[in-house]
């Protein structure tokens, strides 16, 4: 079974001591949430002050993320992040947000490097691909992306990462995909990967809609924006994804 994967992306928000707080809230309340996985993806700059919060390697289940990095280990790149820096505060790392693609402009072999990179310095990377607009070619076109991304991996790097499928039209809209359509292009990308391989949702994710995403055979998780910004439901849509756990293994240990 694929250990589902709650991951809070809390883009360029918080200060200091919102960022302080939220990670403190999060850790305190997800003690017990110990069948899941979640990965808390603050700013880069407060990435230090969360890892004395929620310290790396520490819990089997609590982890941190970077946002973002680039592919080179050290050297002239003002404002960049290296993958050694993100290694010592955190276990995943974001590449290929589509605000990365459409603010930033990066591209496919550019994300690609820094994809080999994570891997290179045993970060998971936490691969986004998503369509801009509802197209009747966008499964199949997302297929070759996510191909792209993921050539030179190997069998055990494959079932490393983790996929997140955003479309763009639904982040920070309040229009999600409908779970049947989400669980249709994750079951293709899957054929990309492997079967181990977890793959998640995101995508105005709120507590109200989790649920329905969760359900579905092939999504083993969130990446979530919005919501990841306030505790309770950031608590609420993960206690979700931790009593489904615990249900499908009563349910399996019937005879
Ligand atoms: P959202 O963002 O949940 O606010 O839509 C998701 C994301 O961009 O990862």
């Amino acid at each position: 079974m694929r250990t589902p994967l709650i991951a809070g992306n809390w883009k360029m928000n918080t200060t200091l001591a919102d960022a302080h707080i939220l990670a403190t809230g999060i850790r305190n309340e997800a003690e017990h949430l110990e069948q899941i996985e979640i990965v808390l993806c603050p700013p880069s700059i407060w990435l230090t002050e969360v890892a004395h919060i929620v310290p790396p390697r520490h819990y089997s289940h609590l982890k941190l993320g970077a946002q973002n990095m680039y592919f080179e280990e050290t050297g002239a790149f003002t404002g960049e992040i290296s993958p050694l820096m993100v290694k010592e505060v955190a276990e995943y790392v974001i590449i290929g947000h589509s605000e990365r693609t459409h603010l930033f402009g990066e591209k496919v072999p550019f994300l690609a490097q820094k994809v080999r990179s994570a891997l290179d310095h045993s970060l998971n990377p936490i691969i986004c691909v998503g369509e801009d607009a509802k197209a009747a070619d966008s499964k199949r076109q997302l297929v070759h992306t996510l191909e792209h991304l993921t050539v030179d991996l190997t069998q055990v790097e494959l079932e490393q990462i983790v996929i997140a499928y955003e479309p763009v039209w639904a982040i920070g809209s309040g229009t999600p995909a409908t779970p049947d359509y989400a669980q249709e292009v994750i079951a293709a990308l899957r054929r990309v990967v492997t079967e181990k391989t977890r793959m998640l949702y995101g995508g105005s994710v709120s507590d109200q809609n989790s649920l329905g995403f969760l359900s579905q055979p092939d999504i083993d998780g969130l990446l979530i924006g919005g919501a990841s910004l306030k505790i309770k439901t950031f608590i609420t849509i993960a206690r979700q994804a931790d009593d489904q756990i615990v249900a499908q293994k009563s349910t399996s240990k019937q005879p």
